[in-house]
């Protein structure tokens, strides 16, 4: 019986997950990364390059350089400022060159 309780809860998951990218890490390797990597139009950005709050102050007060709005919706830039600051510099595990270089 107990595969049914993992079964629902597996299916409860992937229905509260309406954005095709569910998780902001990989959202944020394609969708930054697509302009922040080697030899692209942006240098390579990381998680830990900033503490979580100043992470948190870069997108609430519109610092990015270019409008980036095209390119991720709210919903979207909101999962990659969770998955930034959970590995910012002054988290538990800092995370470093997660865009391909
Ligand atoms: C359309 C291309 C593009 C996309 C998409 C993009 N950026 Fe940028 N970003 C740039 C450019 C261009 C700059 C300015 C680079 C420079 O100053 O040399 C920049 C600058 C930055 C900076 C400032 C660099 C610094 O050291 O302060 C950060 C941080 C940053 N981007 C993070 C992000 C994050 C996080 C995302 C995804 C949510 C993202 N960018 C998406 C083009 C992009």
């Amino acid at each position: 019986m107990k595969w049914r309780i993992v079964c629902c809860m597996a299916l409860a998951t992937a229905l509260s997950t309406t954005a095709v990218y569910a998780d902001g890490g990989a959202l944020f390797r394609q969708k930054c990364g697509s302009c922040h990597q080697k030899d692209g139009q942006a240098p390579p950005v990381n998680p830990a390059d900033k503490a979580a709050v100043v992470w948190q102050k870069f997108f609430d007060r519109n610092r990015h350089a270019t409008d980036i709005s095209g390119v991720l919706t709210a919903d979207e830039l909101q999962n990659v400022i969770e998955y930034l600051k959970q590995f910012a510099a002054d988290s538990d595990r800092p995370e470093t060159a997660a865009i391909p270089k």
